[in-house]
């Protein structure tokens, strides 16, 4: 697979200072792409620091609330202005709170929309101004061919929004992934003249820290999703390395230049099947 094109682009990824998003950030590395990360923590992790002169690119942490219109608006200004272009947007910051339906409290649903939708709404809307602009500065013809000029705009989603499970009550959280999935078809749309991709990967089952969070409060819930998980005997869950094959190609203008408006569900399976009954307690 040739994803010689990431070299010398400008990748912005949110929610990369752990989890998901920083085996993006790593795997982006490899392939030479500079990397500029948005997360609200203060202070940049050192495995993500390292990347930069491991793999000889620009490494930039900025830390930012996403959730803030404002603040993802002049952070992105920032980016634009530390890398001088933006190529791709790859969205990974997300939360997740575990509360029934019924009991479902009013600032857990604000939250988890305010970060989960709103705030990957407002980075990739900024991400994709800045594009457009750098496309039109130095192309005045449109259409743009996808594979020789353009960007690559990417939502993390979740196998939840194909399949939700039996041992977890995440009303908000599916509904907030399931409305980000809801803006892949239209911004394809939108930004198809532009030759900018836009599409999600929803990820299946993931040993990540926000799963390790979830699995102290819920001892029986990883058990529960290996059952859940076709590939691996039900014995594993799937790993974020898991999903840098998938995550790589639609980054790349070359591997990935003809794929948009797609949601990817990468998850061993797990979505392909009749589960089979969560145990109790
Ligand atoms: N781990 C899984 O099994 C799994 C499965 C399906 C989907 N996902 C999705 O993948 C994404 C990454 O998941 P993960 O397991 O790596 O989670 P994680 O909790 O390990 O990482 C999420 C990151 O988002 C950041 N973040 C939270 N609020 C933010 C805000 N307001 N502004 C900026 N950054 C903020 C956190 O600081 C953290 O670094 C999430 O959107 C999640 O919903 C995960």
């Amino acid at each position: 697979m040739d994803v010689s094109d990431l070299k010398g682009k400008t990748a912005v990824i949110t929610g990369a200072a752990r989890g998901l998003g920083l085996s993006f950030a790593s795997a982006l590395a490899q392939a030479k792409c500079n990397i500029a990360v948005l997360d609200i923590v203060d202070a940049a992790p050192e495995d993500l620091l390292r990347l930069g002169a491991q793999h000889e690119i620009r490494v930039e942490y900025y830390a930012c609330d996403i959730s803030s219109k404002s603040h993802a608006v002049s952070t992105i200004t920032r980016v634009e202005q530390d890398f001088g272009r933006i190529d791709i947007n790859v969205s990974a910051a997300g939360v997740v709170s575990d509360e029934p339906f019924v009991s479902t409290t009013e600032q857990n649903l604000e939250r988890t929309m305010a970060i989960n939708f709103n705030g990957s709404f407002f980075v990739a809307q900024a991400c994709a101004a800045s594009m457009i602009k750098r496309i039109e500065s130095s192309q005045s013809k449109l259409p743009i061919d996808p594979v020789t000029n353009g960007g690559s705009i990417i939502f993390i989603t979740s196998i939840a929004t194909h399949i939700p499970s039996a041992a977890q009550n995440i009303c908000a959280y599916i509904a907030s992934k399931a409305a980000v999935k809801g803006l892949v078809k239209p911004l394809a749309v939108e930004m198809a003249p532009y030759g900018v991709r836009v599409n999600s990967i929803s990820p299946g089952y993931m040993m990540t820290d926000m799963m390790r969070g979830l699995q102290e409060r819920q001892p029986d819930l990883v058990r529960q999703f290996q059952k859940e998980t076709l590939l691996g005997g039900g014995e594993r869950i799937g790993d974020p390395e898991n999903l840098l094959g998938p995550l790589v190609m639609i980054c790349s203008s070359k591997a990935g230049g003809w794929v948009t408006g797609q949601d990817l569900l990468v998850d061993g399976g797990a979505g392909s099947w009749k589960h089979p009954v969560a145990s109790e307690g």
